[in-house]
């Protein structure tokens, strides 16, 4: 098996795209930060079922933290994931450097309002419109028809959908299921930050709100349920619970009960570490 094409300028990558597109063939991208996991491996794998060509790209987005402590850390594996996408024969690893993406003078900023107020735009100012605008120049780069995203961070998806529809960016998005570990955490690129002790109960995350979920099921009032598992979610270990709400699937409004497509959605954060977390919950009728 050879190894996946690493593109690092832009140049390249436009050429790449224009064969493509003449070709007439269907684009996929699956935008990362590289630390490849599972999760991300499954949106190769959605990518590759429905696109002719597929574009991976790994660009560790300064814009899109907010704290220089968090992008210090954050996991740099690019040889690892490099070998990773090796079996699924991607067509290019893009790997844009800054200068790439944010050239010198660079001025503009991509600004979702309304659905970025809220829950990890309202403790990380201006986390999304960071994300907003290196997903708009990833999707203008790569002239991608599909890209996909995982639901596992449900705002994020939420938040580049509603950008490529109103700047009419004809790259569909698409989202995919969460992948867990198996003792129920989601997969994250964060993980790879916790030691094996903090590791430990991590997953009593993701037991609080499916105990949440299931008691909305049989019809108990969230605010009670939503205070037993922040209190459990303490207890475990972890230090802040952030947020841990109740809201609609389209708009990311509010909710007392799920009386519309609704979602559970969770921060908090462990040995200082924040993950986050969310799940579909069942409409009342
Ligand atoms: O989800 C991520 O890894 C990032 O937010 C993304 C979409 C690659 C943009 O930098």
């Amino acid at each position: 098996m050879s190894g996946v094409p690493i593109l690092r300028s832009r140049a390249e990558l436009r050429g790449a795209v224009r064969r493509w597109k003449a070709a007439g063939e269907v684009i996929g991208v699956v935008p990362t930060m590289g630390a490849l996991h599972q999760g991300h491996l499954s949106l190769v794998r959605a990518a590759k079922k429905h696109c002719d060509r597929v574009v991976v790209t790994l660009f560790v987005n300064p814009k899109q933290f907010n704290n220089p402590e968090d992008l210090e850390n954050y996991p740099r594996t690019e040889v690892e994931d490099a070998a990773k996408l090796v079996p699924f024969a991607v067509d290019a690893l893009y790997v844009p450097d800054g200068e790439q993406m944010y050239p010198a003078g660079f001025a503009t900023t991509v600004s979702v309002e309304g659905l970025t107020d809220v829950l990890c735009g309202a403790h990380r100012p201006g986390h999304f419109d960071g994300v907003a605008t290196v997903v708009t120049k990833l999707f203008l780069q790569t002239g991608a028809d599909k890209a996909f995203f995982g639901e596992k961070d449900f705002q994020q998806l939420q938040v580049v959908t509603r950008m490529a529809r109103d700047l009419d960016i004809p790259t569909e998005v698409v989202g995919c299921p969460t992948i867990r570990e198996e003792d129920g955490l989601a997969m994250s690129s964060r993980n790879l930050l916790l030691s094996d002790r903090a590791r430990i109960p991590a997953p009593v995350l993701h037991e609080a709100m499916q105990d949440v979920a299931d008691g909305l099921a049989r019809g108990e009032a969230f605010d009670a349920l939503k205070t037993a598992a922040e209190a459990r979610i303490l207890a475990a270990g972890f230090t802040e619970v952030e947020y841990f709400d109740l809201r609609a699937c389209d708009d990311l409004s509010l909710l007392d009960a799920p009386d519309r497509p609704a979602r559970l959605l969770a921060a908090a954060w462990l040995a200082g570490v924040r993950l986050i977390d969310n799940i579909g919950v069942p409409a009342r009728g």
